[in-house]
């Protein structure tokens, strides 16, 4: 039987790029979003499949949400915490607003998503958690006090909830990926990307999300049961911690 995979902010970026990897991988994906309903429409007619619309920063709305992908598909075995934003701006210019919005999606939802799916990964003695947070998260960044708080509360969640999982067969670990070629990044002006970042990229380039999607699809093996608690660094070199 095909193991289910559930993967948050599923449908665009770097999180569509894991979902797609993982059904090629032969796993039955489920991929979540949060409004992009366009996106998520025409990423469900180029891959088949499924998406469902939640707000991973409301601990009722997951709750809902994967009861619904739990009696569509099965029993969750893969769980991708992807989902994420930015509200970008100097600590001493955020808002409160900035300051929630960036924690409860990017560290709330950790919480939220793992907590109703842990149980039936317990009772089940298999369960693999991917946490995607970012090279910001393990260094900080000017300009992101929340994002950076929030991406370096996944890497302590993960080794927490590690050692908690060990014995009952769930693998927890974190992805930091640096900058990726997607949306976000496209966005950033030709001559600041190519005179202030790709400099700081011992590669010479951006990552690619397919090489996100790689790594996931590498610790979500049944064979991967040895690496748990483990921050796997994709960022062509920029930051080795
Ligand atoms: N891109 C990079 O260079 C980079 C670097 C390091 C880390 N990361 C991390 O990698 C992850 C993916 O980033 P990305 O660049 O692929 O982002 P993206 O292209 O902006 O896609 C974000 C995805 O998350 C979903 N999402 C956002 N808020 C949500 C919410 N409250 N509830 C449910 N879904 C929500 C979006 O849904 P909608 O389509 O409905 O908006 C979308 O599917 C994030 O955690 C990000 O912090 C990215």
């Amino acid at each position: 039987m095909a193991r289910v995979a559930l993967v948050t902010g599923g449908t665009r970026g770097i999180g569509a790029a894991i979902s797609k990897a993982l059904k090629a991988a032969g796993y039955k994906v489920a991929a979540n979003y949060g409004g992009n309903d366009a996106a998520a429409e025409k990423f469900k007619s180029e891959t088949d499949i499924p998406v469902y619309k939640w707000d991973v920063s409301s601990f009722d709305a997951c709750s809902e949400g994967i009861k619904k992908v739990e009696a569509e598909l099965g029993p969750i075995d893969v769980l991708i915490n992807n989902a994420g934003i930015t509200r970008d701006t100097a600590f001493h210019k955020m808002s409160l607003e900035q300051w929630s919005a960036v924690i409860n999606t990017n560290l709330g939802s950790l919480f939220n998503m793992t907590r109703p799916i842990i149980e039936g990964m317990r009772a089940r003695k298999f369960g693999r958690i991917i946490n995607i947070s970012s090279i910001n998260g393990q260094k900080g960044q000017f300009g992101q006090v929340n994002y950076s708080a929030a991406k370096a509360g996944d890497i302590g969640f993960t080794k927490a909830l590690a050692l908690e999982t060990a014995k009952a067969g769930i693998t927890v670990n974190v992805i930091c990926p640096g900058y990726i070629n997607t949306e976000m990044v496209q966005a950033v002006p030709k001559d600041v990307l190519e005179k202030s970042i790709l400099p700081l990229i011992p590669v010479g380039r951006l990552g690619e999300p397919e090489e996100i999607a790689r790594t996931v699809v590498f610790l979500a093996a049944d064979e991967a049961g040895a690496i748990t608690g483990s921050t796997l660094s994709v960022n062509g070199g920029q930051y080795m911690a």
